[in-house]
């Protein structure tokens, strides 16, 4: 095995180390700028800067990486502690299972795009004029999806079809789009290079329309569609020309029949089809929050209360003509109850609306009520437009919203004068947050704990979280305005044609590999795996190497070891504590996607943590067993820490749970052991939060 040091132009100052036969230390002065040839099946250790950084230098190669600079040189550890690492490294290295490189043939090259709004129709163009054959799917009957709802976009202030229409156009142009109207994807098998999907569509009711529209004059039944009211047959000037009936909303009560005899069928009709694909890209757009949740404000209770699209509609169509407008900001957002999170785009479509009221309406008035306000890049053009002209900004988090009187009244802080304000309004608009579209995300093996899919993005190793061959754009994975739907929807199709570039691709990603000698067809590791990657299969586990994202979850939980994630398994660990831990260290476990680089931030911020903290990274928190800790306790450890993903986004779905569900035992066997229960602590650490880490690995070593 070769260890290969980086001395960072002498920051690292190695003592002489024996580390056994067979084993062979190089030192460096700059590993970082070297081009070292590391042989395909060889074992590597490579201690230098973090691993976050080195991986991206030797990718693909078997390495455990030793973080000298930001766990030693950074904190002013000693060399000692670096010789524990590098030794610990090869411990662990002696016991693992080098990556075999999988192959995947790209069988398909022709594309499915889910959703033609602006980031699907985008994604669906780029493809079609590269040479790829696309099949773009849409749930409703036209295109455009949430934009072609919308009456102007901004900062611009252009009316939606500037952008949209040309958009369509274009698209139009490319012979190898196929589009599916009132389609949905019922099922999604396969895996890179050769998806089978299984497309359901809905018939549209309407054909050989005219488009007279005399179907709406004698539709009786009136729908509200955000804010707009139409027909339960209707039309959306995008594509294609023709009307089509919401299955939904009509009674087929006939009358339309009546007036244009055979041209419409009331009976809705599925039917299915297959298609081969050799990429998918989610491109499912906006999801709103059901609003209705955060009580307090009253949405679909109070008339009168709306969500900002439904203002637009309302506004734009003459149907409302409001007076004095309360905006509340962070509806339900940054808010533990509903969405912890900022969905990034609701200010400025609260400013968007706000901007509305005032060109159509100049003697109305706009009070908007935010905690604060993050109007981005050139939103903050429309910000200051908005104060120009007079609209009242209050700082504060309203806690109410009722009726008095006829009008509606909005209870709120302001933080700035120190008062309790209630405002009158005829309108009240909720910015609200965003959630993804989480069926199509089920149906792609992706399963989402919080609201949007956790993506990590890696500049070495790429999107890891997403299974091979599934792209998104737009906000799908999160919300995004127009200008950076079009951005991410082009960096989509790049990699759609990067990848059918290729005949096939190599994946030296980590694998979950069954000793079949150990393996008692338990079946314990079918029900853990969060992505269904394993099988019985002829009376035998299997895992699917297409699936399998290379947690280690399963190898924790296989009560005789036979499941072994590839560079990583129990024994490996086990080697690595024993080699790493002395009496009185804390041994801190750390996963690789949030508290390992919370420690790497504790470095650059100077955050000095002390050197009997060792630290040791895993694929996830959900990786450890209980058996991993009493190992460190019996070294003599004072303590371990185990730091996960916040509940909410663990890589892994659910790694974090598990680990969590270990804890309680662990800390029952640790009582009954006679060892303190509190020498074990398991904490959500976010890969920012280094003041939190150093914090707690200071209090467990008083
Ligand atoms: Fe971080 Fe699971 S990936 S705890």
């Amino acid at each position: 095995m070769r260890v290969l040091v980086c001395t960072c132009k002498g920051a690292i100052k190695l003592p002489k180390l024996d580390l056994g036969p067979g084993v062979k230390i190089e030192q460096h002065e700059d590993l970082c700028k070297k081009k070292l040839a590391v042989g395909a099946d060889e074992k590597v250790v490579i201690a230098g800067c973090s691993p976050s950084l080195m991986e991206c230098l030797f990718p693909n190669v078997n390495a455990e990486f030793v973080n000298l600079h930001e766990h030693v040189v950074l904190m002013g550890h000693s060399m000692d502690k670096a010789k524990d690492l590098i030794r610990a490294a090869v411990a662990k290295m002696e016991a693992v299972t080098p990556i075999k490189p999988k192959v995947f043939p790209i069988e398909q090259k022709s594309a499915l795009v889910i959703g033609a709004g602006v980031a699907g129709i985008e994604v669906a163009t780029q493809l079609a004029q590269n040479g790829t054959d696309v099949h773009l799917i849409e749930r409703t009957p036209f295109l455009g999806g949430v934009v072609a709802q919308l009456d102007r976009l901004y900062p611009e202030g252009t009316p939606y079809s500037h952008t949209l229409m040309p958009q369509i156009a274009k698209m139009l142009e490319q012979k190898n789009i196929t589009c599916y109207f009132n389609t949905e994807a019922k099922e999604i098998k396969g895996h890179i290079g050769n998806y089978n999907v299984a497309l359901t569509t809905r018939s549209r009711g309407v054909i050989d329309c005219s488009n007279c529209s005399k179907c709406v004059d004698v539709c009786p039944v009136e729908v509200d569609d955000a804010g707009k009211k139409r027909k339960a047959i209707y039309y959306v000037p995008t594509y294609p020309d023709t009307y089509a009936i919401d299955w939904d909303t009509c009674t087929k009560c006939g009358e339309c029949v009546k007036v244009c005899p055979g041209t419409i069928e009331l009976e809705c009709s599925s039917t299915e089809k297959e298609i081969a694909s050799g990429a998918v890209v989610v491109a499912t757009g906006l999801n709103w929050y059901d609003v209705s949740k955060v009580e307090e404000y009253g949405y679909a209770r109070l008339p009168g209360v709306m969500r900002t699209i439904e203002f637009e509609r309302a506004v734009a169509s003459g149907a409302l003509e409001p007076k004095n407008v309360v905006f509340l900001y962070c509806a339900g957002s940054r808010d533990s109850k509903h969405l912890p999170y900022c969905s990034k785009i609701c200010c400025f479509l609260g400013l968007k609306e706000a901007k509305l009221l005032v060109d159509r309406y100049p003697d109305a008035h706009a009070y908007v009520v935010a905690m604060d306000m993050r109007s981005y890049g050139t939103f903050e053009y429309l910000y200051n437009t908005l104060r120009e002209k007079g609209v009242s900004f209050i700082k504060g988090k309203a806690s109410e919203v009722f009726r008095r009187d006829g009008d509606l009244v909005v209870r709120t802080e302001d933080l700035y004068t120190n008062e309790l304000l209630e405002i009158e309004a005829d309108t009240v608009v909720l910015c609200s947050g965003f959630v993804a579209d989480a069926p199509t995300f089920e149906k792609l093996g992706i399963k989402l704990n919080g609201d949007f899919p956790v993506l990590f993005e890696n500049a070495g190793l790429g999107n890891t979280d997403l299974p091979r061959g599934v792209f998104t754009a737009g906000s799908a994975t999160f919300p995004a305005g127009v200008r950076e739907t079009l951005i991410d929807a082009r960096k989509a199709s790049f990699s759609v044609l990067n990848l059918f570039r290729q005949d096939k691709i190599e994946s030296k990603q980590p694998n979950a590999l069954i000793n079949e000698d150990l393996c008692s067809v338990c079946r314990m590791c079918i029900g853990t795996c969060p992505y269904n990657a394993i099988s019985v299969v002829e009376e035998k586990i299997k895992v699917n190497e297409e699936l399998c994202m290379g947690c280690g979850v399963c190898s924790i939980t296989c009560p005789t070891y036979a499941s072994q994630l590839e560079m990583f398994n129990p024994q490996a660990l086990s080697n690595q504590i024993a080699a790493l831990v002395k009496k009185g260290d804390i041994l801190a476990l750390l996963c690789r996607w949030s508290a390992y680089n919370a420690t790497d931030k504790a470095a650059y911020d100077k955050h000095v943590y002390p050197e009997n903290v060792k630290i040791i990274r895993i694929p996830c928190s959900g990786a450890v067993d209980p058996s991993h800790v009493m190992d460190a306790l019996e070294k003599g450890a004072k303590s371990v820490l185990i730091g996960g993903c916040y509940p909410n986004a663990c890589h892994y779905a659910k790694g974090n749970f598990r680990a969590k569900a270990r804890e309680q035992l662990l800390k029952m066997n640790l009582d009954v052991l006679g060892f303190d229960k509190n020498t074990v602590r398991l904490e959500w650490i976010g890969k920012d939060e280094a003041l939190k880490f150093v914090k707690i690995v200071k209090e467990m070593n008083k």
